[in-house]
């Protein structure tokens, strides 16, 4: 990991936020592509299951990365981590995981699953490098192109 980034800061997403996390997720060719109502309903605190969405602020208050997951306590589904592409593996998107489970840890979640592209190495590499294990694979799961989803799981406290 190159070093961190002492200036980054870590908060809740607001709707504010919303153009450069959308402009963030254009540019990178891994990160899903949420229109803005999926975004907004992830900050309504009555959406069904309730959201946790974070962003990591830089120099000048500029968002640099973000992260949103679902609670179903004891479980929580990692849904999208994305960092600024100039800003890669400066250890943004393991700070954002760290703060994401402290707060999932909070609101009663003991277990995290997410599944992810088997070809998006980089994602395997951080997911695997925080500590979650494969548990399965849905083939053929993703379209355009056509490719395998990895389940994987963490479980917090343990
Ligand atoms: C995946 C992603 C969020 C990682 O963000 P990041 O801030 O660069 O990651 P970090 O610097 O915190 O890396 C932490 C660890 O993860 C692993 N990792 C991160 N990027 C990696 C890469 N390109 N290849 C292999 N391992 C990688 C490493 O173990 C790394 O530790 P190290 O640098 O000491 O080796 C970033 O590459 C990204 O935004 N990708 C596009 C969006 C995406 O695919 N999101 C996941 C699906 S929603």
């Amino acid at each position: 990991m190159s070093p961190p980034l002492t200036t980054v800061r870590i908060r809740r997403m607001s709707p504010e936020d919303l153009d450069r996390v959308m402009e963030i997720a254009q540019s990178l060719k891994d990160a899903p592509r949420w229109p803005r109502t999926a975004y907004l309903s992830a900050l309504d605190p009555d959406a069904v299951p309730r959201r946790m969405a974070l962003v990591t602020v830089g120099e000048q208050l500029t968002v640099t990365g973000f992260a949103v997951a679902s609670l179903m306590p004891p479980q929580a589904e990692l849904e999208t981590i994305a960092v600024a592409p100039q800003l890669h593996r400066h250890g943004m998107a393991w700070r954002l995981f760290e703060e994401l489970i402290a707060e999932l840890g909070k609101a009663g979640v003991r277990e995290v699953i997410l599944e992810v592209r088997a070809s998006n190495l980089p994602a395997l590499g951080l997911y695997r490098r925080l500590g979650f294990v494969e548990t399965g694979r849905r083939p053929r799961y993703y379209q355009a192109p056509a490719e395998d989803a990895v389940l994987m799981c963490l479980r917090l406290g343990s």
